[in-house]
């Protein structure tokens, strides 16, 4: 399919035909294509844990206020964010591992580290790990789609309660819960503003 008209097919899907089931592969095979999304300093903070047991479904949906999307879906992925994935010397043997940087750049690359991060503090923390683990998550999304999965991304959802029932680490930051499966009623219309009243262009 067009790659624009993949992207503005993607919609919100709150009804999944909860028979289906996606396979542990095709997931892996998901997220390996979603983890090419861009991050700060390529730090890669996000986790992910991905829910299929029926039983556990049931539990999730009555923290998400009883939306019925959560239980009929395929698999729940609560994508997290941990911060401490921007500590400096973690970024250092990340960049070395990949061969990103040799021994001799280490202290360049401390330096513009450093530099990245007394401009933008905040982005050590839980605003840093929203924004990288939510461009993580709309490349998921429309990845999904180009594996003929639907989603739906959720906040109006407890994720305190969720993270003790699934006994997550504390540090990880709840971001998401996406419900996928496959669709069983389509999406609503797009009603979007058009690109002109929210655009300046400087000539
Ligand atoms: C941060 C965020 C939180 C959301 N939380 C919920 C939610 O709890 N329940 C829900 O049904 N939809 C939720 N949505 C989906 C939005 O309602 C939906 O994306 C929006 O209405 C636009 O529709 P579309 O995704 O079909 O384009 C959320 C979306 C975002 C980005």
């Amino acid at each position: 399919m067009n790659f624009l008209k993949q992207l503005d097919m993607r919609k919100s899907i709150r009804h999944f035909d909860s028979n289906y089931v996606i396979s542990d592969e095709e997931i892996i095979e998901i997220l390996n294509h979603a983890a090419n999304a861009p991050s700060s300093n390529n730090a890669q903070p996000w986790k992910v844990v991905v829910v299929k047991n029926k039983k556990l479904l049931v539990e999730l949906q009555k923290l998400s206020f009883n939306q019925e999307q959560v239980g009929q879906a395929s698999a729940v992925f609560f994508i997290l964010g941990d911060k401490r994935d921007y500590d400096i010397n973690r970024l250092i043997k990340s960049n070395l591992k990949y061969n990103l940087i040799h021994e001799s750049d280490i202290n360049d690359k401390r330096q513009r580290i450093k530099t990245y991060f007394s401009l933008h503090p905040e982005d050590k923390e839980a605003v840093g790990l929203r924004f990288d683990v939510g461009l993580f998550s709309m490349n998921l999304m429309h990845v999904l789609r180009a594996f003929d999965y639907d989603s739906v991304p959720m906040r109006g959802v407890d994720f305190a309660k969720i993270t003790t029932l699934l006994k997550l680490p504390n540090e990880w930051e709840p971001i998401l819960l996406l419900p996928v499966g496959k669709a069983s009623t389509i999406g609503h219309p797009h009603k979007r503003e058009p690109a002109k009243k929210f655009t300046t262009i400087m000539d």
